[in-house]
């Protein structure tokens, strides 16, 4: 059957076999009818009804028809408006009594049955169009402000006024006052589908680390949504010219139990490998920067839960919450927010004793923490050879972006593999650079113990407060010059390397 003018009817529903005029109402079956005119229109509580004349079947069998049971009729409701519009003007111009042909109250003209957004394309057409630009400020000082203005009139009047521009009846500044109703309609539907884009990102990525870490993303600050051609992992992506060794190197023979590896570090992996036992019995790393960790592998007799597999599966149970910086650094990584409820809740317990107040506050502060040696997120992404990386990496600088990770903890100037999370990365692409910086990276052998392929490992390098912003830093070059004065900093910040490494200056606004 052919798409137009059908009609599907649904007498127990919205329609009625009862005209509004008075005919009587006349059993119609359910099912599609081929719609042959549109003969009437009149307004009532519910925005109005159409009267059908449907084909092959007699004027008597005519219905009123609520707009939503009307399908495949746009062509149809879009002649039959501008003919009772045309009928209407006609009948103001002929007479004083505002009668039509067709015995119509003027304001029976149906509302113009297109689309909001094709009547104001229509209207822009008319009127000149809005400027992205202006759409993009309005965006931003908005959010400068907090403030997320809603679109001040009703539908209606939008309605009325786009119609009546379009026929040339509104005044320059009517028209201007439409402009900015419009203007304020665009910035809150961009803001609505940034939201809903947002929303959907993180729902994707969360399901992709189960939640661990949970994370959530918000953007404050201007209309950048989700990063194209970027997809989520939780584990590295090998380039097909890198291999990764398979064959897992010698493991521990040590007990099963939790403790096992950690009460014999003497004899178990990291030493075996001569170097020390990394971490402490709460899970810490406690060696510092540059010292590679040599985790329990799956040679070992040691269960999931031995104290020597810390970073291996990069699962870890942080709140972390992707955000937008204000101050043109891109997307940041942090840690999330206290919710204002758990904080009420606790003020509500405690409000009325200052000394269990000070205790249960103490504890709070302590709950906040990311405490220092604490794992908090593997850095993972594209595998590469290095002649690639230094191809990718002149686009990248170029660009004054780059998500390249050199794995030059053997030698800083001849290193074979990079990591590149520009395509395929996990959180800690996020991670800005700073100069006094709270994470470090360690590199952590596992079953690949080639000492060019590491997993990176991100642990904080002091306490965390929650929403703090995570960051490491880019180039240690950079972080030997701590002893040197502000001063000396900005200065370097903006002549040396950055964290792109070129074109970009370094905002971290730390105080070195
Ligand atoms: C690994 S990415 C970090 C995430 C990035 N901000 C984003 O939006 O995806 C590194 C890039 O972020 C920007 N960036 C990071 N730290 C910065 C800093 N301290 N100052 C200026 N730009 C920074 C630079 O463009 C750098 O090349
Ligand atoms: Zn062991
Ligand atoms: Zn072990
Ligand atoms: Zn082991």
């Amino acid at each position: 059957m052919s798409n137009v003018g059908l009609f599907l009817f649904r007498p127990h529903e919205t329609s009625s076999t009862e005209s509004l005029a008075g005919s009587e109402s006349l059993e119609v079956p359910e099912g599609e009818w081929e719609i042959e005119e549109i003969v009437d229109f009149e307004w009532d509580n519910s925005g109005g009804r159409y009267q059908m004349k449907w084909k092959d079947w007699d004027a008597e069998f005519n219905t009123w028809e609520f707009r939503s049971n009307l399908l495949h009729c746009d062509e149809e409701l879009l002649r039959f408006y501008r003919k009772r519009k045309e009928e209407a003007r006609a009948a103001l111009e002929n007479s004083k009594y505002v009668e039509l042909p067709t015995k119509k109250l003027v304001s029976d003209v149906p509302p113009d049955p297109r689309p909001f957004d094709v009547r104001v394309q229509e209207f822009y057409d008319v009127s000149g169009r809005l400027a992205e630009e202006d759409i993009l400020n309005e965006f931003q000082q908005q959010t400068l402000k907090c403030l997320h203005a809603k679109p001040r009139w009703r539908l209606g009047k939008v309605n009325k006024f786009i119609e009546d521009a379009v026929d040339g009846k509104l005044s320059d500044d009517e028209v201007k006052a439409l402009k900015n109703e419009l203007l304020l309609i665009e910035v809150d539907t961009k803001r609505k589908s940034l939201l809903t884009e947002i929303k959907k990102w993180e729902n994707h990525i969360n399901m992709i680390t189960g939640g661990r870490p949970k994370i959530t993303i918000e953007n404050e600050v201007d209309t950048s949504g989700p990063p194209i051609e970027f997809e989520f992992v939780n584990e590295n992506v090998f380039a097909n010219d890198v291999s990764i060794p398979t064959d897992s190197p010698l493991g521990c023979d040590c007990e099963t139990d939790r403790t096992s590896c950690f009460g014999r570090k003497s004899k178990c992996c990291a030493m075996k490998s001569g170097y020390q036992f990394a971490y402490t019995k709460c899970r810490r790393v406690k060696l510092s920067q540059g010292n590679p960790i040599y985790e329990c592998n799956s040679k070992c007799s040691c269960g999931p839960e031995c104290l020597n597999r810390v970073v291996q599966d990069g699962k870890s149970d942080h709140k972390l919450c992707i955000f937008r910086t204000s101050n043109g650094r891109g997307w940041g990584l942090k840690t999330l927010k206290v919710e204002t409820r758990s904080i009420e809740w606790c003020c509500l317990l405690v409000y009325s004793d200052l000394i269990l107040q000070t205790i249960f506050g103490y504890l709070f502060l302590i709950l906040q923490l990311i405490k220092r040696g604490t794992f908090v997120t593997l850095y993972v992404g594209e595998v590469i050879q290095s002649d690639e990386a230094e191809r990718r990496g002149k686009d990248y600088d170029e660009a004054g972006c780059t998500y390249l990770f050199d794995l030059d903890f053997i030698d800083q100037d001849n290193y074979p593999y990079s990591v590149d999370s520009t395509k395929y990365g996990n959180v800690a692409r996020f991670i800005n650079h700073s100069c006094s910086p709270n994470l470090g990276v360690y590199a952590v052998y596992v079953d690949c113990i080639n000492p060019n392929l590491p997993k990176l490992a991100m642990f904080a390098v002091r306490d965390i407060r929650r929403n703090e912003e995570l960051t490491f830093d880019y180039d240690l070059q950079l972080s030997e010059s701590k002893s040197q004065s502000e001063e000396e900093h900005e200065k370097e910040k903006v002549e040396k390397e950055t964290p792109a490494r070129k074109n970009t200056k370094c905002f971290c606004g730390a105080l070195v």
